[in-house]
């Protein structure tokens, strides 16, 4: 039952219209006599029904179901030395946050529970505007390519005939596309379904840049690791609570903050050069790969805490509008083109889904001053008044990064950056160590079991055994015992080229 008391009394507000004129009663309505047909001039009840049939808004297209509360970000420890952000600028410097956690693939009324990455979006209100940071609890991802993206996602969604989630489809995808198989073994692991939204940790995927005041950069990812440890359901109790109660993510991230426990995360960020970068084993463009902790060890620098739930869920968590592009100066996109992809994708749907001045809606309004020559448009709050709507008055700005010209590097990322849909073994190299090495053999049980319930549901034979074929390339065993779970023979692995026939490796030899 959610803990929060509802009001039965009155708040001593007078009920109005929406223009703010009192009105007698809610339920009046003008009519010819005392039961006579309605008048047209009866503004109060047209303003009240002509509301109530707009209050649907799109949701999004993907990552529509979700929970989000309110809290603070915090620095911890000094990185001055690799980011100018004026966040960073200070240990102890706070500012405001807004998180929401999501599913991807359901609708806004499916299970919290549901087998799927989460999404893990926050808004950071600094002093040099807002900076959001909109990350999974996944340290990688299914694609590497963003021209896939609609494709994948359409065939984690519904049929465009029968309207069903389609095994057949969901494997079709995959098996075609197996530089997704690092991301399918998490998302098939018990992480796949974490207990509540609040018991997870996030993670950056994309590699990112720290740009410091002299203009160098550090390549970086950012890790958000929960306090006390994230926590998983199991495949039967997440699927009981998809039955019982599906919206136990939202219920128990409200009740956990209701009750004065407050969720936190610490902030940390692993870093590497450009001249590491050129060295790594990996593509550090590609996200379907991690960089190895002992490498590129974890680094504390901040804190993260929500300890505040929202008061009206849809004007502060719906209205919300995460992007990738919404940064500050001295946190930077790398050339990853998925990441390159998305900095156009989500302003472009939030214009779509909240209209032209999505940045001025309360929850999305940066509290660094706006000054700029945008004006007009849908729902204009935010109108800089009586200044000027050409550059004639603005100071220039005071802020000038020191332009990075590492030509060298930039070349040697032009040839990087084409290694996107030629699978070698380089791609097995990490799942196979997620497997063999890092699963101990519950999470290898459960792994089994996890695909073995989704995969049976498959008609195809041609589907069943390329997914048997992919598995095979990370472990045969592991194939072995799926095949054996689906009633399928055992089957050989993919045929991949060997890690010496990745581009990058050819380009540089
Ligand atoms: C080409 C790749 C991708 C594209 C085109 C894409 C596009 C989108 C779109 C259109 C939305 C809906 C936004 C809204 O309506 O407010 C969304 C939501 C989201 N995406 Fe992506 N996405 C991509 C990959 C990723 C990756 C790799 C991550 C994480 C590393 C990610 C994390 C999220 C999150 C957390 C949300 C939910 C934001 C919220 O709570 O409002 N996406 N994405």
């Amino acid at each position: 039952m959610p803990s929060k008391q509802v009001f039965a009394s009155q708040d001593g507000a007078v009920y109005t219209t929406s223009t703010g004129a009192p009105v007698a009663q809610p339920y009046a309505a003008e009519r010819v006599g005392s039961v006579g047909p309605l008048l047209l001039q009866d503004f109060h009840h047209i303003d009240l029904l002509a509301h109530f049939d707009r209050e649907r808004i799109p949701e999004r297209v993907v990552h529509a179901k979700g929970a989000g509360a309110h809290g603070y970000f915090e620095v911890t420890h000094d990185i001055t030395e690799l980011s100018c952000a004026s966040l960073f600028s200070k240990v102890g410097n706070k500012a405001r946050a807004t998180v929401r956690f999501s599913t991807v693939g359901g609708e806004a009324g499916s299970a919290d529970s549901a087998r799927d990455p989460r999404g893990f979006a926050i808004k950071i209100k600094t002093d040099e505007g807002n900076l959001d940071w909109v990350f999974n609890n996944t340290p990688v991802f299914f694609i590497r390519d963003p021209a896939k993206f609609p494709h994948f996602i359409h065939t984690q969604k519904r049929d465009p005939q029968t309207h069903l989630k389609d095994a057949d489809m969901f494997w079709d995808y995959l098996s075609q596309n197996p530089e997704s198989i690092h991301q399918v073994m998490t998302l098939f692991s018990d992480r796949g379904h974490p207990d509540g939204y609040h018991n997870m940790h996030g993670y950056s995927g994309h590699t990112y840049k720290f740009v410091n005041k002299e203009g160098k950069f550090h390549y970086v990812q950012i890790h958000l690791i929960k306090d006390g440890g994230a926590k998983s359901l199991t495949e039967p109790e997440a699927g009981k609570l998809a039955g019982e109660n599906p919206d136990y993510g939202i219920q128990s991230l409200f009740e956990t903050i209701e009750a004065g426990n407050f969720p936190s995360w610490t902030v940390y960020v692993q870093t590497m050069t450009p001249e590491q970068a050129e060295k790594f084993r990996y593509n550090i463009l590609d996200l379907t790969k991690v960089w190895p902790h002992k490498d590129y060890p974890m680094r504390p620098f901040g804190k993260l805490v929500l300890n505040e739930n929202p008061q009206n869920y849809f004007a502060e968590i719906e209205q919300a509008a995460f992007s990738p592009s919404h940064s500050v100066p001295g946190i930077e996109p790398s050339a990853d083109p998925v990441l390159q992809s998305r900095l156009f994708s989500y302003p472009d749907t939030h214009r779509h889904r909240l209209g032209t001045n999505y940045n001025q809606l309360p929850v999305n309004a940066p509290i660094a001053p706006v000054a700029n020559f945008q004006r007009g448009g849908a729902m204009t709050f935010v109108s800089q008044g009586a200044r000027p709507n050409y550059q004639s008055s603005l100071v220039p700005l005071k802020y000038k990064p020191k332009p990075y010209q590492d030509v060298k590097h930039e070349i040697w990322l032009g040839h990087a950056n084409v290694d996107l849909s030629f699978v070698t073994e380089l791609d097995f190299e990490q799942p196979r160590a997620l497997y063999q090495k890092v699963f101990s053999d519950t999470d290898r049980d459960h792994l089994v079991h996890n695909v073995v319930v989704h995969l049976k549901n498959a008609k195809s034979k041609e589907v069943k055994d390329r997914t048997l074929s992919v598995f095979a390339a990370v472990d045969q065993s592991l194939s072995d015992r799926i095949a054996s779970g689906i009633g399928s023979s055992p089957v050989a692995p993919l045929k991949v080229a060997p890690a010496s026939e990745a581009i990058r490796f050819k380009a540089f030899a």
